[in-house]
């Protein structure tokens, strides 16, 4: 099984969740509490750290691998603030610690003003490859390294501000799959051949060598109307991944005012998760090493 994960776009804080809210003001913004987190905790982080880190330099793009060599996360769980220093001075962005998921609304803002909410807890031990909400390790490893580059700062402040309007235009259904599709479940088809830029992928034992080279699931060209159109399974790996050829493709493709569109899709029918539609253009995978 992998650790999938679900998104913000069914994070209206529930009885179910398991941070603990009590304390969280608005924005839901909280302490790491980082001196609360125990040895087997750092412990585990690390186990869960070198796992990926033995996987993601055959898998992930460049940018990505670039910048987690710098984070030095490998020993313990990271210090949020120190991070956010970094973060501060290379691209205006910063980490805040939450309990859990959040609600939509309160997630756009943060994302609008560049701040990142990451989970402040992290998964038990016999969660190690399977997790049902984000952890502290999925924000953190899968996240927050991209946060550093540029382009993607960018994207990520340019997607708050969308789901900002989006929520306007009830169109909210549509946008969230944008960013599971390509925050969350993006590829690219980099110089280096077929990456991952994803963070659930990123941060999945498994889902990172099975998006780039299993032969089952579909890969098809960014489209973005294609996208906005498809559905998505969250209780597994993915059926269809979408290949952006760049971040600065990935930007200047969503550039546009989506209200048209908003409007212009809501009449067309939805694409199942698994579907090959007209136009798409297929990616082949990666042959195993
Ligand atoms: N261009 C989008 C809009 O007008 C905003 C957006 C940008 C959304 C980038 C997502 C990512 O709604
Ligand atoms: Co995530």
């Amino acid at each position: 099984m992998n650790d999938r994960l679900k998104t913000y776009t069914s994070n209206a804080p529930q009885s179910n969740l398991r941070g603990d809210y009590s304390r969280a003001g608005p924005g839901y913004v909280v302490d790491q509490c980082w001196d609360d987190y125990t040895a087997g905790e750092h412990a585990l982080w690390r186990r869960l750290y070198e796992r990926q880190i033995r996987l993601v330099p055959h898998y992930a793009c460049r940018e990505y691998l670039a910048i987690l060599q710098t984070l030095d996360a490998a020993g313990k769980i990271p210090r949020f603030d120190e991070v956010s220093q970094g973060l501060r001075a290379t691209t205006r962005w910063e980490l805040v610690a939450v309990p859990g998921l959040i609600p939509d609304l309160v997630f756009f803002e943060h994302l609008a003003h560049r701040r990142f909410p990451v989970t402040n807890w992290l998964r038990k031990p016999e969660e190690f490859d399977y997790i049902v909400e984000p952890d502290v390790f999925h924000d953190f490893f899968g996240h927050v390294p991209l946060l550093f580059d540029p382009l993607y700062a960018d994207y990520m402040e340019a997607y708050g501000k969308g789901g900002l309007k989006a929520a306007q235009l009830d169109s909210l259904k549509y946008l969230a799959r944008l960013y599971w599709y390509t925050v969350e479940f993006g590829l690219m088809g980099a110089p280096e051949g077929l990456r991952v830029y994803g963070a659930g992928i990123l941060s999945s034992g498994g889902e990172v060598v099975y998006s780039v080279e299993n032969p089952t699931p579909r890969r098809v060209m960014f489209r973005l109307e294609r996208l906005l159109r498809t559905d998505y399974r969250i209780d597994r790996y993915q059926d269809t991944y979408f290949v952006i050829e760049s971040f600065k493709k990935l930007i200047d493709d969503t550039a546009p005012d989506f209200t048209p569109i908003y409007e212009r899709i809501k009449a067309l029918p939805l694409f199942a998760p698994d579907e090959l539609v007209s136009g798409d253009v297929v990616v082949a995978p990666v042959p195993p090493s």
